[in-house]
């Protein structure tokens, strides 16, 4: 079902209904991709993609079940709870096999109200994904991406997008994809291990937000490029 889109990626977004999924969908469908908002719940699905469908008049966004969006998508953006992990990826093995899958999960608990980044014993979440998902090519991105300023299509993004996996094409292929996001310079963070330092840096920033209340971002100085 690729429509206009062309020559780039058709976006499947697994756990596409939540801020962060959502954010995401909207600045590629902006940026001029094809989205599909995957979900639980089609019905779910398919009214967040209307809700999106409205804000992107020249994108073909759709709704669909997770698996079938995994199925119908060129490239599957993971924005899943942490937690939702191991149980919704292994009946997506299938679908994603041979396909670049991103995943932006970043493992942070609050207890006590206080964010903190959890221990996960592959690494990081997306060695797990890799875990998970054997035969497809796993890349680490967007973890340090606000959901509130991706949802806000008044403000502009304003930050790198440090990327890292071990299949070195699909990084490429991601690092080109986030920079066709307007205010994004996207840049190479090496192996996937690297994506561990992506996803704690998160409580980090979340920390940022709360003392400064505001929605803190990421920029790396000395790199020209
Ligand atoms: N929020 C941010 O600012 C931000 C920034 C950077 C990275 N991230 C990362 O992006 C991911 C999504 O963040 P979010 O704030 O959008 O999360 P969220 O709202 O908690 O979850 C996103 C979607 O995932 C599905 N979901 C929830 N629990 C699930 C489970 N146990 N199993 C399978 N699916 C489940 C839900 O969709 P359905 O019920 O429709 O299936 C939900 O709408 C997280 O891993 C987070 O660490 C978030």
């Amino acid at each position: 079902m690729r429509l206009p889109g062309a020559d780039r990626p058709l976006l499947a977004f697994i756990g596409g209904t939540g801020p962060e999924g959502r954010g995401l969908a909207l600045r590629f469908g902006q940026a001029g991709y094809d989205v599909i908002v995957g979900s639980r719940s089609p019905e779910r699905a398919e009214s967040i993609a209307h809700e999106l469908s409205l804000s992107l008049p020249h994108a073909n966004v759709e709704g669909r079940s997770n698996d079938m969006a995994a199925a119908e998508g060129d490239m599957a953006i993971l924005t899943i709870p942490y937690a939702g992990l191991k149980e919704t990826l292994p009946p997506l093995e299938g679908p994603l096999r041979g396909k670049i899958v991103v995943s932006a999960i970043a493992p942070v608990e609050f207890p006590e109200g206080r964010p903190v980044a959890l221990r996960v014993e592959a690494g990081s979440a997306a060695q797990e994904v890799q875990t998970c998902l054997p035969k497809s090519r796993v890349v680490s991105a967007f973890q340090t991406v606000d959901a509130h300023v991706l949802g806000d299509l008044s403000s502009e993004l304003d930050t790198d997008v440090l990327v890292c996996s071990d299949d070195q094409e699909a990084r490429r292929e991601v690092i080109r994809m986030a920079g066709d996001l307007p205010g994004v310079r996207a840049l190479s963070a090496g192996r996937l291990s690297a994506s561990r330092y992506l996803e704690e840096v998160t409580a980090l920033l979340i920390v940022l937000n709360r003392i400064y209340k505001a929605h803190s971002g990421f920029r790396i100085t000395g790199i020209k490029y």
